[in-house]
């Protein structure tokens, strides 16, 4: 890693700069830079498309428990496989679609401008009921599409700085961002809505992951290149900017 002396602006001082928004930087813009991307991805020919049972709320469901309990979890039984019910579950509590004002369906999470910039995929290495590998969440079809077969648990690992807590989860969330939805509105902007959509999206999986007793940690230690690489993505037009582990808690280690 480069060394980047810290008294040096460097380029996350440049970016909070350059997407700065003040009176003078709006006046006279326009929203609306070009055509609008499409909402919800699909991919031509996945392995198979799985509908999800109907998400059922679970476990503890007080909220204001939930904020006491929350607690980033890495410590996981490695046997097991997690229940569809419950996949479902946390995939609705992320990214399901809770409302429709017009063309705009909304979620669950907020999103900046309701443009959903952040795409849901999962790695599966144990649910009831489907192989292993990795999926993509269709919100509107409420389905997985199955894009990959296979154990990815040591690559994604080994791209995540070698973290232990992606060999033993049951279910790895990878959330990238197609920055196109975002840019046609936002231009440069756009990019630090999408890791804030993201963080939203995040903190939900948190709160049903607790209520269901499951362990969740956020992950955002990873070689950016080789996570896109596993997931088949450009960097660019479509990006890895978040991932989320989701395991069954050792009752070794209370947190
Ligand atoms: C943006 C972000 C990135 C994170 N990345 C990692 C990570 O790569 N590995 C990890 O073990 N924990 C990661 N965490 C979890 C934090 O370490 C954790 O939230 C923090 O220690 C506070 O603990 P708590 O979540 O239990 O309250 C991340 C959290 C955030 C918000």
């Amino acid at each position: 890693m480069k060394k980047n002396k810290l008294s040096e602006p460097g380029i996350g001082a440049r970016f909070q700069n350059e997407t700065k928004y003040s009176p003078e930087s709006l006046a006279g813009h326009t929203l609306g830079l070009g055509p609008i991307p499409a909402a919800f991805k699909e991919y031509s020919n996945p392995i198979a498309r799985i509908s999800l049972p109907e998400p059922k709320a679970g476990g503890e469901t007080n909220i204001w428990k939930l904020f006491l309990k929350r607690r980033s979890r890495r410590e996981y039984i490695a046997n097991g496989s997690l229940k569809l019910n419950d996949l479902s579950a946390l995939v609705w509590a992320t990214q399901g679609l809770t409302a429709q004002f017009g063309d705009t369906f909304f979620r669950t999470a907020p999103s900046a401008g309701a443009l959903y910039p952040v795409e849901t995929y999962l790695y599966v290495r144990a649910v009831d009921g489907l192989e292993e590998g990795i999926y993509h969440f269709r919100p509107g079809d409420y389905d997985l599409e199955f894009l990959k077969k296979g154990n990815f648990s040591v690559s994604l690992a080994e791209a995540a700085l070698q973290q232990s807590v992606l060999l033993d989860a049951r279910v790895t969330f990878i959330w990238s961002s197609i920055i196109a939805r975002g840019r046609w509105k936002y231009n440069q902007r756009a990019y630090r809505y999408a890791y804030v959509d993201a963080g939203h999206i995040a903190q939900n999986l948190y709160l049903a992951g607790e209520g269901l007793g499951l362990g969740i940690c956020a992950v955002g230690a990873f070689y950016d290149d080789d996570i896109n690489k596993i997931m088949g993505f450009d960097g660019e037009d479509e990006t890895v900017i978040y991932m989320a582990t989701v395991g069954f808690r050792s009752p070794d280690h209370p947190i």
